[in-house]
This record gives C-alpha cells, sequence and structure tokens, in this order.
C-alpha cells in the first residue's frame, strides 16, 4: 500500500466486529470452545466467501459468530481489529456490534460488553486510536424483539454512542423499529442506520424521517433519487460507504464501476470503510488505496474521503479539529471537506 495512504488518518465507521473475525482465529476459538464449524478446514472457509448477494454473505457471517462465546474471545477479536487497523492511520473507530447474535446464543450483555471495553482500552492505551461503539438491531428479526435488546442494554451502555440498524435490507423497512429508536434516544444515544445498501431509496427517507438517525450507512442507492440526493448534500448527512464490500456482495459488478466518484461530485458527505473486512478480503487502508488503484483517486481526493470520515464522526469538534490539521498537514495544504 502507497505510503500516503497507510498514513493518512483516518476514522473507521462503517465496521461491524464480528466481520473482523478472520478465518485463523474463527478455527482457533471454535477449538478453544469446543464449538464444531460447519467447515471441514480453512481451505474450505475461504472457499465459501464467494458471495453472490448480502444474505449469502450473512448466513456465513452468522455461522462464524457462533465461536465467540467468553469475554476473552470477543477481547481478543477487538484487540486483532485494532492492531491491524492501527498500521492503516486509523485515529478513531465507530464499531458495530450485534447484541442479538449473541444474546440469542444465551451470551449476556455483561460477557460480549467486557470484551469489547477490554478491547478498546488496548487501542487507547497501545495505538492512541479512540473508539466507540455502535449497537445494531438485526432488522430480519421483529421491531419488538429491538424494543426488548434496548431494554436489555440499558445498564450496559458505557462506551455505546448509538444505535444502529443491520443485517438482510430487502423487505425489512426502517420503520417498525421506532420504538427501540425512541427508547436509545431518550438514553442519550444517537442514531445510525444501514440503508439503500440493497434496499430502495425509500428505505433512506424513512430511516431519516421515520428513525431520525444522523447517518446513513451505505446509501449507495441514493443516486436512484435525485430530490433525495439534494437533501443529503443539503442537510449534509454523512454516508459511510463500503466500496470492497459492495463488490464483494455484488451490489457493483466491478471496482471500476463503482459510485463513489459520483458521489463525491454530487457534494455528497462520503466516507471509505470495510464493513466486515475477514469476510471481503480488505481493511479500511485497502479500500483507500483501491480508490487509487481502480478509481484512480488522487492524493488530494483521498485526503477528502479522509476529511469526511473525520467529520462525520461523532467525535467534538475539537478531536476532530485536531485530526483533520493532521490531514493538512500530511497533504500540505488544508483539508477541503466534501
Ligand atoms: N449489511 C447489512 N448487515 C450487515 C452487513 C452489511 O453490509 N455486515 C454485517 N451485517
Ligand atoms: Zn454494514
Amino acid at each position: 500500500m502507497d505510503e500516503f495512504v497507510r498514513k493518512l488518518p483516518k476514522a473507521e465507521l462503517h465496521l461491524h466486529i464480528e466481520g473482523t473475525l478472520e478465518p485463523q482465529m474463527m478455527f482457533d476459538l471454535a477449538e478453544r470452545n469446543g464449538y464444531e464449524l460447519p467447515f471441514p478446514d480453512l481451505n474450505s472457509v475461504k472457499e465459501a466467501y464467494e458471495f453472490t448477494d448480502l444474505q449469502s454473505f450473512l448466513d456465513i457471517y452468522y455461522q462464524g459468530a457462533a465461536v465467540l462465546q467468553s469475554a476473552q474471545d470477543f477481547y481478543e477479536l477487538t484487540v486483532a481489529y485494532f492492531d491491524r487497523v492501527a498500521q492503516d492511520g486509523v485515529r478513531h473507530a465507530e464499531v458495530f456490534f450485534d447484541p442479538q447474535t449473541h444474546t440469542e446464543r444465551n451470551i449476556g450483555f455483561e460477557v460480549f460488553m467486557e470484551g469489547f471495553r477490554a478491547g478498546m482500552e488496548h487501542a487507547k492505551v497501545e495505538h492512541g486510536i479512540t473508539s466507540s461503539l455502535i449497537l445494531c438491531f438485526l432488522r430480519h428479526l421483529p421491531g419488538e424483539a429491538a424494543l426488548e435488546t434496548m431494554r436489555a442494554a440499558e445498564n450496559h451502555l458505557d462506551g455505546v454512542v448509538a444505535v444502529g440498524l443491520d443485517s438482510s435490507e430487502v423487505g425489512f423497512p426502517p420503520a417498525p423499529f421506532l420504538p427501540a429508536y425512541e427508547l436509545a434516544y431518550e438514553l442519550g444515544l444517537k442514531g445510525v442506520a444501514h440503508a439503500g445498501e440493497e434496499g430502495p431509496p425509500s428505505y433512506i427517507w424513512s430511516a431519516l424521517d421515520d428513525l431520525g438517525v444522523e447517518r446513513i450507512d451505505h446509501g449507495v442507492r441514493c443516486l436512484e433519487d435525485e430530490e433525495l440526493v439534494d437533501r443529503l448534500v443539503r442537510e449534509r448527512v454523512p454516508l459511510t460507504v463500503c466500496p470492497s464490500s459492495n463488490v464483494a456482495l455484488r451490489v457493483v459488478d466491478r471496482f471500476e464501476d463503482h459510485p463513489f466518484p459520483q458521489m463525491m461530485e454530487a457534494g455528497l458527505v462520503v466516507s471509505a470503510n470495510s464493513d466486515d473486512p475477514a469476510y471481503f478480503g480488505g481493511y479500511v487502508g485497502d479500500n483507500y488505496a483501491a480508490l487509487g488503484g481502480h478509481l484512480d483517486f488522487t492524493h488530494e481526493q483521498l485526503a477528502t474521503v479522509a476529511a469526511n470520515s473525520i467529520e462525520s464522526s461523532f467525535l467534538s469538534r475539537d478531536q476532530k479539529d485536531r485530526h483533520l490539521s493532521e490531514i493538512s498537514a500530511l497533504t500540505g495544504r488544508s483539508a477541503t471537506r466534501n
């Protein structure tokens, strides 16, 4: 990877911690926990990573997550992610986790939160990386289950900055999750939601108007709706785009076809993120590198993407300004924001 790309200070805002489970760790934890994986060996895992759409990925992703059982497992997963992206210039991460994937297996909030928090402390102490968590509701489960999850989370919100919405998108619009979001807002959290990855632009409208979210995850299908693009630009609603994920899950055919440049051109506040790097073959730095390699982004354009990532985060104005001046120092000019 180009030294500039690696050094560019950036925030990662669209990263599922369960999606950082590398095949080797999946096997090691399965063995430690006496859990039988549906894959005979490492090679067959990698062969299974040929996805045709979001669902084909999710089926495997939930199977993999089942090896995570103790606080130590969640800690090691989190540490491995931060140790990896410390090499990618990540200064701050807002990390998704899927509590229902674990509570459904009778693993409680106290277990995974302990592991996440210890891993985040490691990131701060060892790498100077700040982080917070985003609690995601699984949208293939009912809105009532999300509300129950939010109630169960109430006493475990240390380090959690927002709630989000993920899993299968088509056929699962945002509106039924309003009660869970309302409780989250009462508890002082912010809201984000996956919308417009495979789902239609109407899901993005609904995430904004029904759920009142401040940031949209993916959002690439907004380009099909001019009025929506106007609104996202006018209100500076950040979109956390994941280009390599979109190629892996066939949202676009080839990296060269990704609409990232058109999104920048339209004035949207887009950042580049990895989504589920262990499954899609690239961490956040690789996504920046691919924008350079496949879409000819210049260093200046990549610096704008990095500045957008900082600006799109839930950091304080002071913290954002500190990271933005670091980007300016690297590029030798003031960082332009999109
Ligand atoms: N989309 C929806 N749900 C997910 C994703 C994604 O890209 N990754 C993990 N859960
Ligand atoms: Zn995602």
